[in-house]
């Protein structure tokens, strides 16, 4: 193949089993400048087979279509695109502009191109469109060359780039152990584990990359929920109903009160497993001692780790809130300002917003979590979950007082996990309280052989482990 030729040439000083070899000092290189740099490398699947089955100027409609859109996916991040191969191409992050953070900005560029392609495969009605996407990260020795970029670049990365696009799933963005490393707070990354490659003496971690999403996978993901569940069916049947009556457009706030370790989380999580299937969105909002007395923590807390800001050390920048809130279909925004403020980034309007008193600045919020809330549900009904109740600070406890009175005429259900009795919530016909009370001793039994099978679990055993 003419493309993978090209790339070898252009990379056969610096075969991966070289590489260690070729290590000097930053900078300075007798050959050329050293750099660190991203390459990114894309390419339609298939695309010949497309081409039979289509007509001829349909196909170079779309492949154009599909080159500009990924061409404008590089550069609106930085990078360059290097090689436009027929249905596919080379990208660097980091060359010839530098660039900060060349690894992130890679891919987010490799996860709009997967965008597009879908876009443009439902405009077209061609389903059979699909794109694969590789990025790699080393070091380059690059020299300054005649027009065409990569000619002048030569390292590792864009040749793993090609080996991790090739065994990249349709519509997907494979990325290499460096490239993680260096994005990993940025994205979610599934390990796909070391993998044999072409070129490559040694294997090669490798990952997939997903954006973050503010729908509870973590929840979802914490791993305490395997064994299955025990009792609970009238909690769970109440819980059921309040769902049905919210995706009816008459939302509901159920409140699940308990002794810690009683099953309060475990009973909200087993209701979001059935409802599942009907592609129910789920936003767990967690409650911490620590953010007890911090303003809006729980929501503060998920907008910094779901946008990628380090927990703790940075705030994180307008940017990173409003492209998280605008891919979850959040577009109002005035509201998406005032929530980055909320969060600590640092927003066009923050002179305005640090001037009003603490009343307005609540109505504000009170205002933009409303619309938040109202472009969410625009997608279908909604699961809001708020865990742990007992610590919420206070300016949190007033918003969500509004929320759930709010809610009674909106496809949303909150579920409220508590301690305590939440005298705050004002007691409406749309807001149940379930109060969870210990397992019967038969299913404590139960549940401790489930967890224990090695114990012979009686009731009366049971109840001296519980
Ligand atoms: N009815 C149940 N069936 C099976 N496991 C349960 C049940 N109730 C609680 N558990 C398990 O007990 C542990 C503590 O429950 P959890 O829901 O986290 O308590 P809480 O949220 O009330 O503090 C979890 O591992 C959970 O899976
Ligand atoms: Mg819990």
């Amino acid at each position: 193949m003419p493309r993978a030729k090209r790339i070898r040439e252009s990379t056969r000083d610096d075969a991966p089993d070289r590489q260690g070899a070729r290590r000097e000092p930053s900078g300075a290189h007798p050959f050329g400048e050293r750099r660190e740099i991203t390459a990114l490398f894309y390419d339609l699947i298939d695309s010949t087979r497309l081409l039979t089955h289509s007509d001829l100027e349909d196909f170079q409609d779309v492949i154009g279509a599909f080159q500009g859109r990924s061409c404008a996916a590089v550069s609106a991040h930085g990078g360059s695109v290097s090689e436009v191969l027929g249905d596919g191409g080379l990208a660097f992050f980091g060359y010839p502009e530098p660039l900060e953070d060349c690894a992130t900005a890679a891919i987010h560029a490799g996860l709009d191109i997967v965008d597009a392609c879908r876009q443009l495969a439902a405009h077209a009605g061609w389903g059979d469109l699909h794109v694969r996407v590789g990025i790699a990260t080393s070091d380059v020795v690059i020299q300054a060359t005649e027009g065409r970029i990569s000619a002048g670049v030569t390292g590792v990365a864009p040749v793993l780039a090609s080996r991790l696009q090739s065994i990249a799933q349709p519509d997907s963005v494979v990325v290499s152990e460096r490239t993680r490393r260096l994005a990993r707070r940025h994205f979610a990354f599934r390990y796909l584990g070391p993998r044999r490659l072409k070129g490559f003496d040694e294997q090669q971690e490798i990952w997939g990359a997903r954006r973050r999403t503010i729908n509870a996978t973590r929840f979802l993901a914490l791993g305490r929920w395997s064994h299955r569940m025990i009792g609970r069916e009238d909690e769970l049947a109440a819980a059921l109903a309040a769902w049905r009556s919210a995706v009816a457009g008459r939302g509901r706030a159920l409140v699940l009160r308990g002794p810690a370790g009683i099953g309060k989380s475990r009973l909200a999580f087993e209701l979001f497993r059935r409802i599942r299937a009907e592609r129910a969105r789920l936003i767990v909002f967690q409650c911490s001692r620590r953010g007890a007395h911090a303003a809006l923590s729980p929501l503060v807390d998920l907008l910094r780790s779901a946008s990628g800001a380090a927990a703790g050390t940075t705030d994180p920048t307008f940017r990173q809130i409003a492209s998280l809130m605008r891919r979850e279909g959040i577009s109002d925004a005035l509201a998406i300002e005032r929530i980055a403020f909320a969060a600590g980034a640092d927003v066009p309007s923050k002179q305005s917003m640090e001037e009003v008193g603490p009343q307005q600045f609540r109505e504000r919020i009170v205002w933009a979590v409303r619309r938040c809330v109202e472009d969410w549900a625009r997608a279908g009904p909604i699961v809001i979950a708020v865990e742990d109740l007992h610590w919420i600070d206070p300016t949190s406890r007033d918003l969500l007082r509004d929320l759930a009175g709010w809610i009674r005429d909106k496809p949303v259900l909150l579920i409220l996990t508590t301690r305590e009795r939440p005298a705050w919530l004002d007691p409406e016909p749309h807001v149940t309280q379930i109060t969870l009370d210990r397992l019967s001793a038969a299913e404590a039994g139960q549940l401790l052989a489930d967890l224990l099978p090695e114990v012979k679990a009686g009731p009366f055993r049971a109840r001296r482990f519980l």
